[in-house]
């Protein structure tokens, strides 16, 4: 005891002293007198508290100690390389989201050259990188506190920690939690509303970096949670700025920093939880006393008034009512009310109408808690049977992380509809700029740069998440555009979850004409190849600027069958769209081109992968040619229509007209397939 005593008084006496020790140590109990350097959405209140995020979307927070450090020793043995300082920090944090359990991005302790980090984006860069992929010559090192799956950074889980250097994919990784003195492994959640301390230790001798986390006011675990042997020397330049960075994404989210201490060449001084802020309180306000005491003598009063009040309420209950079965329960916190998506719409006001869709009306919205803009899709559904199902894959698909995923961030039931409730995006669906006449159109680089993010959601959706999810409705009015004119594939309403491994299931056939995979009519499965197939003929739709059926007097156009008569007349170039007005890069539209006629192959076993799809994309890989034995997709379906047999075309002999199909229609259809 006397030992410990001694320990906490000299561990005292350090931070009391640290303040006057010109920045090779301090301590913050609180930020109130930190003075720190802050920018974007970071603040601090007056009680001390830093407030890195509130519920501004997509936005950069930072906060850096005003002083920067120097880390490297000059005056090492070694003249010629200085060597990185052993230092130790620890801080204590807290993630409040706004939905229970959706998690947002997660903050990062940070060491920079500069504070100044404008180049830096938010939403999983954390404010520190930017989509160029960081170099040596950044000098970034970082301690994330990762709260979302991001496949791009090869992320283990969605709740992790790691360490980053001049990159966010990690350099070594763990699920987050700590080990006891027993030597068995707790977990943690990051984003549980609950304040957690976290010990960054770098040894400079030994070249060898620790992090350790645990609950507050549990004493630091013996056994970190990372040990990395790691050499700070050739990361990290002189000076630097110490601070942390964090950034908000599309799940409202609070991120906290409640005290932080530092010190170079030994353990960082304590944090004293009883001496640091206290987190706002979240939740309704407890009930008042007071009306409990006034309640008797007003009773009467009060009386009169809830009769008043009643009839009120019985109109309003009416026009709000919403379905809510037990089953529901579990997935609460993605339930939206319907007065809330009501009220955000204006009352569902037809001023709000960004379109109406095969499955129902889309409008925008504003959350008034939050100012959170949002999409809502009003479904109609007919059968109380499925919804179940139907809601439990609606919360699953709002697990779904990706940056180019228009994200779903809940619903709400009323009688005979569902309601969606989508992030909002500013610039609408692409097909708007690809079939508008009044000039509003997209460059090819544009195009190219939103084809390969679309491609990159599909791969997530099809082999990088832990369920396959088949999207079932690819084109291109359901690829939105973010504010960066980011490709964000959107409208998951219709597709169908099923495990790795098992078979799809057959259902009915759903999808939009011109886009559905001969076999797809035939029997009904949709499997990630009839995904690839639509996806196929996306790709044609983007680069020629038309639509995948278009209807004439007399006949119509399929646009596979256009492009690959081209194609074997070896005048592809020429279905290129024209409002490019010849500014596009020749190859990299040719092999669009070839990878749309590839996907969109009438034999599924012929259609690559999409994993493939991103390889020929990123040229890694150069596109094979187009078999001489292409089946065209209209052939397929007019064999189809009259029970032709196997029938198998070559490229047709130039000028041939081109094949028709008498119900082409560019609507989505509901087909009952057994
Ligand atoms: C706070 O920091 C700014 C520069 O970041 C400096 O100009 C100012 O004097 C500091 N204030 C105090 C009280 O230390
Ligand atoms: C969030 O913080 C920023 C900067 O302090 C402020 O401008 C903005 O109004 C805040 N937003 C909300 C929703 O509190
Ligand atoms: C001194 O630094 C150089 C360059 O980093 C290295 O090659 C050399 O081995 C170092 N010498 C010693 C004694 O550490
Ligand atoms: C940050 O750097 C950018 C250029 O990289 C500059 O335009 C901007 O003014 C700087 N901001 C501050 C606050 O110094
Ligand atoms: C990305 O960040 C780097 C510095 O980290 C900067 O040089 C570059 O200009 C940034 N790129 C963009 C597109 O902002
Ligand atoms: C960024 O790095 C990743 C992994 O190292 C790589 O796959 C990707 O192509 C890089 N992106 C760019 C734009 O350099
Ligand atoms: C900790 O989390 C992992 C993965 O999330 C899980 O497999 C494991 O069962 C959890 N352990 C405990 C003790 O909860
Ligand atoms: C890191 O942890 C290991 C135990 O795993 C310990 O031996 C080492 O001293 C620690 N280093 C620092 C810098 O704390």
């Amino acid at each position: 005891m006397p030992v410990l005593l001694l320990l906490f008084l000299l561990s005292l006496a350090g931070a009391l002293v640290s303040s006057a020790d010109d920045g090779h140590q301090f301590a913050y109990q609180g930020f109130a007198a930190a003075n720190l350097t802050l920018d974007g959405l970071a603040t601090v209140m007056p009680d001390g508290l830093l407030v890195l995020t509130n519920f501004t979307l997509q936005t950069k927070a930072h906060a850096f100690n005003p002083t920067p450090l120097r880390f490297l020793d000059r005056t090492a043995p070694n003249s010629t390389a200085a060597a990185a300082r052993s230092f130790s920090t620890s801080f204590v944090f807290a993630i409040v989201s706004r939905y229970d359990g959706l998690s947002d991005q997660g903050l990062a302790f940070a060491l920079a050259p500069s504070t100044n980090l404008s180049t830096a984006i938010p939403g999983q860069y954390l404010g520190l990188l930017n989509a160029t992929n960081g170099t040596a010559s950044d000098h970034i090192f970082a301690v994330e506190l990762d709260t979302i799956l991001n496949p791009e950074f090869s992320d283990i889980d969605s709740n992790h920690v790691g360490i980053d250097v001049n990159s966010l994919i990690s350099r070594k990784a763990k699920p987050a939690g700590y080990y006891g003195d027993d030597g068995a492994f707790r977990n943690l959640t990051l984003n549980s509303q609950q304040p957690m301390q976290v010990w960054v230790d770098y040894d400079g001798q030994a070249r060898q970096l620790n992090v350790t986390l645990a609950p507050v006011q549990e004493p630091k675990p013996t056994i970190p949670l990372i040990s990395e042997a790691i050499d700070l020397s050739t990361v990290l330049t002189d000076p630097m700025y110490a601070g942390f960075s964090s950034s908000s994404g599309v799940v409202p989210t609070h991120q906290y920093v409640l005290g932080w201490s530092f010190s170079f060449d030994g353990p960082a001084p304590s944090l004293y939880f009883s001496k640091l802020p206290t987190l706002p309180r979240v939740g309704p306000e407890p009930r008042s006393r007071v009306l409990e005491v006034v309640l008797p003598l007003a009773s009467a009063l009060l009386i009169a008034a809830v009769l008043a009040v009643v009839g009120f309420f019985m109109w309003r209950r009416r026009r709000f009512a919403e379905v809510r079965e037990d089953w529901e329960d579990e997935f609460g916190p993605h339930r939206f009310a319907y007065k809330d998506l009501f009220r955000a719409t204006d009352g569902f006001n037809n001023r709000n109408l960004l379109g109406v869709g095969g499955f129902g009306r889309v409008y925008k919205g504003v959350l008034p808690a939050s100012s959170l803009e949002i999409a809502v899709k009003r479904v109609s559904h007919d059968s109380r049977q499925g919804v179940r199902e139907f809601v439990a894959e609606v919360v699953s698909i709002g697990r779904l992380r990706h940056r180019n995923l228009a994200q779903l961030l809940g619903y709400c039931r009323r009688n005979r509809e569902l309601l969606l409730v989508y992030d909002y995006m500013e610039n609408g669906s692409l097909d708007k700029y690809l079939y508008n006449r009044d000039g509003l159109t997209l460059d090819w680089p544009e195009r190219y740069w939103i084809i390969k993010g679309v491609a990159s959601s599909l791969l997530y959706l099809h082999e990088d998440w832990e369920q396959v999810v088949i999207h079932r409705d690819i084109k291109a009015s359901n690829v939105l555009l973010d504010s960066q004119m980011n490709g964000r594939l959107g409208d998951f309403g219709l597709a169908r979850l099923y495990d790795h491994g098992a078979d799809a299931q057959t259902t009915h056939v759903v999808g939009t004409m011109g886009y559905l995979a001969p076999e797809l009519v035939r029997t009904g499965k949709a499997t990630p190849s009839t995904d690839v197939f639509a996806f196929g003929v996306f790709l044609l739709e983007v680069v020629c600027g038309r639509r995948p059926i278009e209807r004439g007097d007399h006949s119509s156009r399929v646009l596979v069958d256009w492009v690959l008569e081209h194609y074997c007349n070896g005048t592809i170039i020429d279905t290129v769209d024209p409002r490019f007005m010849g500014r596009f890069d020749m190859d990299e539209v040719t092999l669009v081109l070839k990878l749309g006629l590839l996907c969109a192959h009438p034999s599924p076993n012929a259609r690559p992968s999409v994993r493939k799809v991103m390889q020929y994309l990123e040229g890694v890989q150069p596109v094979p040619d187009v078999s001489p034995s292409y089946m065209s997709y209209s052939m397929m379906a007019l064999m189809q229509n009259q029970g032709f047999d196997s029938y198998v075309t070559s490229c047709p002999p130039s000028g041939t007209s081109i094949h028709t199909v008498s119900n082409g229609s560019a609507a989505t259809v509901l087909l009952d397939g057994r």
